[in-house]
């Protein structure tokens, strides 16, 4: 089904490379957004609630990304944009409250629990219920999406920005729009328009990844558990009653393959049993291999394109920041767009790198520090790993140190 589809999209592609000269059908808007994750549906939901129209092009079919497991962690501020802005309620009934989270070293946890140390809590609900969510409300408000598109280019990006397209039936389209927006991800084909002397990357990588698992297990904990080991990091999350989520660190180059469920059970095991505490096992349902890196680019504005989450900037999972940075991202652009339709300003667009920037920076910060506070690092000597433990016992033994990791890991108040 799906390679004929694709077959389809080829054939189409050579049929309008030969008829080139004719027209491509104009659509106006008033916001372009290329991505329809959620960032670009976010932001399209967000401006429709303003009578602020918009055409968001997304080159994978919705049930590819309703497919893709991503991570599940949502700051308040996140889940108080969807709830309040109409998005789901869903959220509230089917996430989970987190009130806290376990740090693990040593043997021994540490319980971390934000709503005594700043009176916050997180939810545990995966993006791809945030996806449908939103995907469900643009189709219900009539929003113009379009799933499985080709060919994206984008042109003119100082003046009044184009898109040109093709269909999934073959058809060209040339967007015109005031504004661009970049919400493509981390591979994102706007980012890359941006001409090299205007802006400027800033890239880390880390020696190793994540091998993350689905199994079918009743709950280990339940709250998240952080665990730093000798043999490694670990983080043991849920989905359902009878589906959980796990990581556990290892090299970039390993190959799933060689990982059949005895050897991720003794892995994950070794790094997480004892003092009494007993991982509940069963089979393993997927397995993948997460790369590590933090990355930004900046400004995350040109001309009139503007990006937003992961277009822009991609931090390690271990801090849970990177659904809830895209949705901060499209907050501050949204009101830099409302506020320019409604009274012809542009001084919030204006400031709206600046703005989104400097909390994409303080989440690379805390990305980093949680995941060199509880990663094996490659080469680490006696010194290093005895440090590293250091740290440790000095988060968890300090009021002040637990409350600032609970502050950034909940999600900073305000939005600047
Ligand atoms: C997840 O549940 O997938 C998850 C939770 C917390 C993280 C990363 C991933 O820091």
């Amino acid at each position: 089904m799906e390679e004929a589809h694709r077959t389809a999209r080829a054939n189409a592609g050579i049929r309008n490379e030969a008829r080139n000269t004719m027209a491509r059908t104009t659509i106006t808007t008033q916001v372009a957004i290329m991505g329809a994750g959620p960032a670009g549906l976010m932001l399209s939901h967000l401006l429709a609630k303003q009578g602020i129209e918009s055409v968001v092009v997304e080159i994978r079919s919705r049930k590819e990304i309703q497919e893709t497991v991503r991570a599940g962690i949502l700051e308040h501020g996140t889940v108080n944009l969807l709830v309040d802005s109409g998005v789901s309620d869903r959220v509230l009934r089917d996430g989970d409250r987190h009130d806290g989270i376990e740090l693990r070293f040593n043997g021994e946890s540490h319980r971390i629990d934000f709503k005594e140390l700043v009176g916050e809590s997180v939810w545990l609900y995966p993006q791809t219920d945030v996806f449908a969510d939103l995907a469900a409300r643009r189709e219900a408000d009539g929003g113009d999406v379009r799933y499985s598109v080709t060919d994206t280019t984008v042109h003119e990006l100082e003046g009044k920005p184009k898109v040109w397209f093709t269909d999934a039936e073959g058809r060209e389209f040339e967007i015109q729009s005031d504004f661009l927006v970049g919400a493509d991800g981390s591979r994102s084909h706007c980012r890359r328009q941006i001409p090299e002397a205007a802006r400027t990357q800033h890239f880390h990588e880390y020696p190793f990844a994540w091998f993350g698992i689905l199994t079918e297990a009743p709950r280990s904990s339940d709250e998240l558990i952080y665990a730093n080991s000798e043999h490694g990091f670990a983080l043991i999350s849920q989905r359902t009653e009878t589906v959980q989520r796990m990581y556990f660190q290892c090299d970039p180059t390993e190959n799933v393959a060689d990982w059949d469920d005895e050897r991720i059970w003794t892995e994950l095991r070794k790094r997480v049993n004892g003092n009494g505490f007993e991982l509940k096992e069963g089979p393993v349902t997927e397995k993948m291999v997460l790369p590590f890196r933090s990355f930004v680019q900046s400004p995350m504005r040109h001309g009139n394109l503007f990006l937003a989450g992961d277009a822009a900037h991609t931090v390690p999972p271990t801090g849970a920041k990177g659904l809830n940075l895209a949705i901060h991202d499209v907050k501050v652009l949204f009101e830099g767009l409302d506020s320019f339709y409604a009274t012809g300003s542009t001084g919030l667009l204006d400031s709206y790198s600046d703005h989104a920037l400097d909390r994409v920076w303080k989440a690379q910060h805390f990305s980093y520090w949680m995941t060199s506070m509880l990663h094996s690092l490659p080469g680490a000597d006696d010194f290093g790993r005895a440090r590293q433990l250091g740290e440790l016992h000095s988060v968890v033994s300090s009021q002040h140190a637990k409350a600032y990791l609970a502050e950034q890991y909940t999600g900073w108040p305000g939005s600047r």
